[in-house]
């Protein structure tokens, strides 16, 4: 089975962009130890990271049109502001998990509020890179 895996804006640069919050693993190191995960679960990941909005859009459609298991989703701050990921996360029958480094309801108040949340069936937050395994873990058992 496969499953996408979602980044959105600013994780490119993740290793350097605010180690303190996120830590020192760029989204190169985070991909290789989530495909030996997947490969132990007997999963093939599909790890993507887009600075575009409407690219997340596409390749949740995308992840319907393959057949995708599920999806993991780290929509970074578009969490917080779009509708858009929203109504493309309850317009395929995939289910999507919510994933993010940090914990967003720890930090400042405009983080409390997760659209991509309202569609989600599940959400792993807070554990660093752990956060995606937890999630692919959830995402084999469903
Ligand atoms: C994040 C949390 C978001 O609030 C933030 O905008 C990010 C990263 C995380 O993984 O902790 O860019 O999604």
């Amino acid at each position: 089975d496969i499953v996408f895996v979602l980044n959105g804006p600013n994780l490119n640069l993740l290793g350097t962009r605010e180690p303190d919050i996120y830590g020192s693993d760029t989204l190169i190191d985070i991909e290789a130890m989530l495909a030996d995960k997947a490969r132990e679960l007997g999963l093939v990941i599909d790890f993507r990271q887009t600075n575009h909005e409407g690219e997340l859009v596409d390749w949740l459609h995308e992840a319907r049109i393959t057949g995708a298991k599920a999806v993991l989703l780290n929509a970074a701050a578009y969490t917080h502001t779009s509708i858009a990921l929203l109504d493309a996360i309850r317009a395929i029958d995939v289910p999507v998990i919510e994933v993010h480094l940090s914990d967003p309801a720890t930090r400042e108040e405009f983080r409390h509020i997760s659209y991509v949340g309202m569609g989600a069936v599940d959400e792993v937050k807070g554990l660093g890179p752990r956060s995606y395994a937890v999630a692919l873990e959830k995402a084999a058992a469903l």
